[in-house]
């Protein structure tokens, strides 16, 4: 059996098929999960769900306890990570209710715990690429058997939030090359690479980004969107399983060797 972690909303737990198993409360040395992490059994995959904001959606983008989230999977032996999220549209040709498979991002948060390294265990992990390239090719084959059209590129903005962005700030986004914008990439992404877990994002945009819509925009709006979102997002799920296997080829399984710089 083959594990993966998936994190998004509550939304996206009953789907046709999965067979629920348990609830696991995990406890870390950075303290608790979001939430507990919800196993169901799929084809030949089990599934571990977690939902990022916790149950009744607590917790803020800036105090998500990403770094427990993360150690959670890590202590249950999952070995990809499928994060959902919603995002605002920077490039002019999304439209809400796209659903983007990002090829890089840039990290605008602040004074989140970004890192498992600490003093005399420093490590330096390669982010080049910060999306796994084997999770995003099953991605997109299940998109393909599903028949959910995805775009294949675009590079997510992580703002530190909880506020929405101001119109010059989108501007200056824009130029910088960003093409979606959201809160809850980082730390994330970067700490299933510490811990060598593929991960990979699957973002819904469920807004114009600020400046670019003229309508205030709204958590109700970012809701509606994601709910009509879905029926894809399961189908994209219900797809996994005939692509799925646990033979990487990927960096992300020996992504700390040569990274240790302390003595
Ligand atoms: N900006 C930041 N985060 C978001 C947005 C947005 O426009 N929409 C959904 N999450």
């Amino acid at each position: 059996m083959t594990k993966i972690g998936i994190i998004g909303g509550s939304g996206l737990y009953e789907i046709e098929g999965f067979e629920f198993i348990e609830e696991l409360s995990v406890s870390t040395e950075y303290g608790q999960p979001s939430d507990s992490y919800r196993y169901f059994k799929y084809g030949n995959l089990e599934l571990y769900f977690l939902n990022r904001h916790g149950r009744n959606h607590s917790y803020p983008p800036h105090l998500v306890n990403y770094r427990a989230n993360i150690d959670g999977f890590f202590q249950i032996g999952v070995k990809g990570i499928f994060s959902f999220t919603a995002t605002g549209g920077i490039n002019n040709s999304y439209r809400p209710g796209d659903i983007i498979i990002p090829d890089n991002g840039i990290d605008f948060t602040n004074g989140r715990m970004h890192t498992y390294f600490e003093e005399n265990n420093v490590h330096h992990i390669d982010f080049t690429e910060p999306f796994c390239p084997d999770l995003r090719r099953i991605m997109f084959e299940s998109a393909e058997r599903a028949n959910v059209p995805v775009c294949r590129t675009g590079t997510y903005l992580c703002t530190n939030g909880p506020r929405l962005e101001t119109a010059a700030e989108i501007r200056a986004f824009d130029r910088m090359g960003a093409d979606l914008v959201g809160m809850t990439l980082f730390p994330e992404c970067s700490l299933a690479r510490e811990k060598e877990i593929c991960y990979t994002n699957i973002s819904v945009i469920t807004n114009f980004a600020a400046g670019t819509s003229p309508q205030k925009l709204t958590s109700d709006e970012v809701v509606a969107e994601m709910q009509k979102a879905g029926d894809k997002l399961k189908r994209l799920m219900r797809n996994l399983p005939a692509s799925y296997t646990d033979e990487r080829t990927c960096g992300c399984v020996t992504a700390l060797q040569g990274t240790k710089i302390s003595k």
